[in-house]
Order: structure tokens, then C-alpha cells, then sequence
């Protein structure tokens, strides 16, 4: 499973890239009023860090206008990937500019029916949100399930790009039915390391290396 950061945060990107854990990056409007950046000179930094897709979405409604955005965004760095809502409008964009070559993400995705019609305008990416499910008592995790089920029964290539991940079981449920990249945030990606029992049994070999003098450099 490809991990992307859900992130602006140029630093904490860098940091993680440093170490082989970004795939990619994604971002969005609330992502980027958070960074306090402008989008091009933000989204044009990522792109000089890290060489996997890196998502930036238009914020028009009309798909004549996300063409257009999705043009200008598209000549930031050729790994950009445009991101469109799901939205009838966004499929046109969709079509269009994945027929010009451009890798493209349909954001917002909700349900399975969402999730064909997106692969059938040429979806790069869908992503599907699960923990804006999860909010309205819903499971998020069986629309990733489901969504890779219709996919392989019909060969769509479109990936399943898990977004609105929220938790560390989430990751690990994403990659259990098959997610082909999931999104997070910087903090969650860190916490996929940690573990109650490592941190109990370190401190135990800690203690017990102190008694016994010894040192190894
Ligand atoms: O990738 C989409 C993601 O940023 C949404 O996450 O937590 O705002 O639902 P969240």
C-alpha cells in the first residue's frame, strides 16, 4: 500500500520523505488555508521534495473553470495531480484532463456508485472518505471494501486512495481489504510506530542493560 501525507506542512513532509515514507502527498483547501502558504508557491515546494503524485485541487464549481485551474495547477510539476470534487461538473474536468494526460483525483467520494462513475470518467485516483463516514455512524471502511471488490470485478485501474483517515486501525484496515494507497496526516503516519508493549519492553531493557555496567561502545 502506497502511503501519501495529507499534508502542506513542508517540514513534516520533508522529514518523513527522508526517510522512504511518502508515495505521495495530498492536499486540499482547508489543508492549504492551515498552511497559511499560497497553493502554487506551496504546492511547487512539495513538488521539489518529494517525486510521487502530489494532489492539488481546483475550487471551482463550474467544469469549464476546473479545466482551467486544473491546467494551471498541472503546470507546477509534472507529478502534480489534479484533484476535482465528485460532483457532475468534476467528472467532465475529470475527463478532459485525464484525456490531456494529467493524473487526476476525485475527491469526496461517499459511495460505490460514486466510485464507478468517477473510474468510468478516468480516474487516476478516488478517494474515498472514511472518517467523515465514520462521523455520521457509518462505516467507512466497508465503502473501501466494497469499492475494491467492484473494481477488480470489472479491471478498473483507478486506485483506491483511502482519505479522511483519522486512526491507526483505519491504516491497518485499509490495508487489509486492499486500499492501494492510503492518506494521512503526518502525526498518524508517526504513530504507525509506536506500540504500548515496545515502549514497556524497552524500558525494561534499559533498566536491566544499566545493572549490568556494561557498555557497548
Ligand atoms: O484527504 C482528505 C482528508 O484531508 C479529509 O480528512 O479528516 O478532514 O475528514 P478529514
Amino acid at each position: 500500500m502506497k502511503f501519501f501525507v495529507d499534508s502542506a506542512d513542508v517540514a513534516a513532509i520533508a522529514e518523513l520523505n527522508d526517510l522512504g515514507m511518502v508515495d505521495g502527498v495530498t492536499t486540499n483547501p482547508s489543508i492549504i488555508l492551515k498552511s497559511g502558504r499560497n497553493i502554487l508557491e506551496v504546492t511547487k515546494e512539495i513538488c521539489s521534495i518529494v517525486s510521487g503524485p502530489v494532489s492539488a485541487e481546483v475550487v471551482s464549481l463550474k467544469a469549464d473553470e476546473m479545466i482551467a485551474e486544473g491546467r494551471k495547477l498541472a503546470e507546477i510539476a509534472p507529478n502534480i495531480t489534479v484533484k476535482v470534487p465528485l460532483t457532475w461538473d468534476g467528472l467532465k474536468a475529470c475527463k478532459v484532463l485525464s484525456g490531456e494526460g494529467k493524473m487526476v483525483n476525485v475527491t469526496l467520494c461517499f459511495s460505490v456508485n460514486q466510485a464507478l462513475i468517477a473510474a468510468k470518467a478516468g480516474a487516476t485516483f478516488i478517494s474515498p472518505f472514511i472518517g467523515r463516514l465514520d462521523d455520521i455512524n457509518l462505516d467507512g471502511m466497508d465503502l473501501i471494501s466494497d469499492i475494491r471488490q467492484v473494481y477488480d470485478n470489472y479491471g478498473f485501474e483507478t486506485q483506491i486512495l483511502a482519505a479522511s483517515i483519522r486512526t491507526l486501525n483505519h491504516v491497518t484496515q485499509c490495508a487489509l481489504v486492499g486500499a492501494d494507497v492510503m492518506t494521512a496526516p503526518p502525526s498518524v503516519i508517526k504513530g504507525l510506530a509506536s506500540h504500548v508493549l515496545t515502549d514497556k519492553g524497552l524500558d525494561q531493557f534499559v533498566k536491566d542493560w544499566a545493572k549490568t555496567g556494561q557498555s557497548i561502545l
